[in-house]
């Protein structure tokens, strides 16, 4: 069973060394190298005075709790992998790469399009894509900072050699709209990156990503979970929020990954060109970057037009800011997000 096992992944592996001898990479030094960005957010907006005629709520207590003023919900039958699909086609056509250059796509999300299979595989139908792997990372609103590491373990493992990372959700569909504490804060929404494994320094002055430090915490998992399932319930469910204990963990686990990630890289907040957080709410943004000393003039914030979309909130984000001229190639960029399980992650990527 071993020497199969063994066998199979040094096949596996030949395949990705020949992809990337090819392409004059041979060094150890591989970095994962962000070629471009995109995102998409459904047409339907719903503003906080629409949410009023549902639940005893009021845009002036939405915006003052959260600065969300708006967000955007799929119409019934758009899908999550429709989202994923036209977000990865933007990405594809900035980084200027064919679909058939892709050899992995990462999709992270809690709201996949059925239980089974993958999200990924839905997009990678849609894409036209006939070759290469792909699935879904389930880690809630920090997925695409693990869909971010998982991808860049797999390019400098050799096993592929350009990504998609995908963020997607229809965080609407998991919401109990008789809930004010919760269905005020979520939209839904798509955004990705192309990433290319190219050959690197290692140091910190190359492009890609640099590093990455991922949590998790599952005896906080009553803080923030869907009370549905597959092997519980047999239904979706619907989301459950303890919101003062979410906040007051995310604002310290926040502070505490990034001084992490900092420490690894040897870097201070002031080598940090742009912070891309996850957008939950911008009061816990403003207190990380208080907790932290960072410049929150240098900190992306979204979350006033699209709420919380979950794990696409951070390339939703990045793919504003890349667009708007805020960041420039080489750029020092840390993301980082929190969300249920409870579960945690952030990366340092030079753009
Ligand atoms: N509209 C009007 N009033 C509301 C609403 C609403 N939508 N929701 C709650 N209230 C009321 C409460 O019932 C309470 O009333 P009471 O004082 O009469 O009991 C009052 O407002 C204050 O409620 P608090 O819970 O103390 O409000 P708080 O300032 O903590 O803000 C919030 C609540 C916005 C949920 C905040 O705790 C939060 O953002 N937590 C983080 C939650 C989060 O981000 N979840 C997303 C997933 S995890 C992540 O992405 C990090």
């Amino acid at each position: 069973m071993h020497v199969l096992w063994r066998e199979l992944g040094e096949k596996h592996a030949a395949v990705g060394r020949k992809r990337l001898v090819g392409r004059g990479i041979s060094s150890n030094a591989i970095r994962s190298v962000a070629l471009g960005c995109g995102g998409y957010l459904p047409a339907k907006v719903v503003t906080n005075d629409d949410l009023h005629l549902l639940v005893d709520t009021s845009d002036e207590w939405i915006r003052q709790r959260t600065g969300i003023r708006e967000r955007h919900f799929v119409e019934n039958g758009e899908l999550t992998s429709d989202l994923a699909t036209h977000a990865a086609r933007a990405a594809l056509v900035d980084a200027g790469v064919e679909v058939d250059e892709v050899d992995l796509i990462v999709v992270a999300t809690c709201t996949p399009d059925e239980t089974f299979p993958a999200t990924a595989t839905a997009v990678q139908r849609k894409l036209g894509m006939t070759a290469g792997a792909a699935f879904d990372v389930q880690a809630v609103c920090a997925g695409f900072t693990y869909a971010l590491s998982v991808a860049d373990s797999m390019l400098k493992n050799r096993v592929a050699s350009t990504a998609l990372v995908i963020g997607a959700e229809t965080m609407s569909r998991l919401l109990d709209f008789t809930d004010r504490d919760s269905c005020v804060l979520f939209g839904d929404g798509a955004g990705a990156i192309v990433l290319r494994a190219e050959p690197g320094t290692g140091a910190p002055a190359d492009r890609g990503v640099l590093a990455s430090a991922l949590h998790s915490d599952g005896r906080l998992h009553d803080l923030l979970y869907v009370d549905g399932g597959p092997s519980s319930t047999g239904t979706v469910g619907q989301l459950r929020m303890q919101g003062k204990e979410v906040y007051r963990h995310a604002v310290t686990k926040l502070a505490d990954i990034i001084t992490e990630l900092l420490e690894i890289e040897g870097l201070k907040t002031t080598d940090i060109d742009w912070v891309v957080p996850h957008q939950a709410n911008v009061r816990i943004l403003d207190s990380v970057a208080t907790k932290l000393g960072l410049d929150v003039d240098r900190v992306v914030v979204s979350v006033d037009r699209h709420a919380n979309t979950s794990a696409a909130s951070i390339p939703l984000a990045l793919t504003e800011a890349v667009q708007d001229g805020r960041v420039a190639r080489g750029d020092l960029l840390l993301l980082a997000a929190i969300g249920g399980g409870m579960a945690w992650g952030a990366n340092l990527l030079r753009w």
